[in-house]
């Protein structure tokens, strides 16, 4: 079964929570929140309190897709605004392995983001820790990018490397298209955003990346 993962960056700013309750009733498996502090990328989106707010209208799970500098001071405010994973990325933290354990210890699942042109390898040693491997295929920072055809490799050698419970998400440029060859390759959660938001019928477009 694949997981469909709407990013709330894309849903309509001024409606957040109805575009919410609207993708969980098309058929959303989670919430993909994308959390971006203006220094690791440029723009600046949700603080702590907003996945808090939304936490009370939804029993989805919440992904929490930290694109911040020093993600390590804010582990502990997403934790209590309800995250149920919280995914850091690895060019981020000098201590991984730390950061992934202290997120366990939280009670949540741990996730690592991989920018386009990191390799997999840092990611080794942490595999016994890592419920979520979240592979950027787009840099960072913006929705509406294109597919990065590179990524598709990186998927196929990560699907040899990592456990079978260890979900492969794929993040960045996902249409019907590029959903159904991340899943050929190995993946088994797709983020969502611009193709899904810009589309008139979510439930159909959810269903249409599910099977694709
Ligand atoms: C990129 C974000 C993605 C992005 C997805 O920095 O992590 O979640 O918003 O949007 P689309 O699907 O439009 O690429
Ligand atoms: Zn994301």
């Amino acid at each position: 079964m694949v997981l469909i993962c709407p990013s709330m960056l894309s849903a309509d700013p001024t409606r957040l929570g109805d575009e919410l309750q609207a993708v969980e009733r098309a058929g959303a498996n989670c919430i993909h929140w994308d959390i971006m502090d203006g220094c690791f990328v440029d723009t600046i989106t949700f603080g702590a309190q907003v996945v808090a707010a939304h936490r009370k209208i939804s029993s989805l799970r919440f992904d929490v897709h930290l694109m911040v500098e020093n993600p390590d001071k804010h582990l502990r405010k997403f934790a209590e605004a309800g995250a149920d994973s919280i995914i850091v990325h690895s060019e981020t933290t000098k201590h991984l392995h730390r950061t992934l354990g202290n997120i366990k210890k939280m009670g949540k699942l741990s996730g690592v983001a991989l920018n386009p042109a990191t390799s997999i390898d840092c990611l080794k040693y942490c595999l016994d820790i890592i419920d979520i491997v979240i592979v950027m295929s787009v840099n960072p920072g913006s929705s509406g990018q294109q597919f990065i055809q590179s990524q598709l490799e990186k998927i196929a050698e990560l699907k040899q490397i990592i456990p079978e419970t260890t979900e492969i998400c794929v993040d960045g440029g996902i249409n019907a298209n590029t959903g159904r060859e991340c899943i050929i390759n190995g993946a088994n959660s797709l983020v969502t955003g611009s193709y899904l938001f810009k589309s008139k019928d979510y439930a159909k477009a959810i269903q249409e990346l599910r099977t694709c």
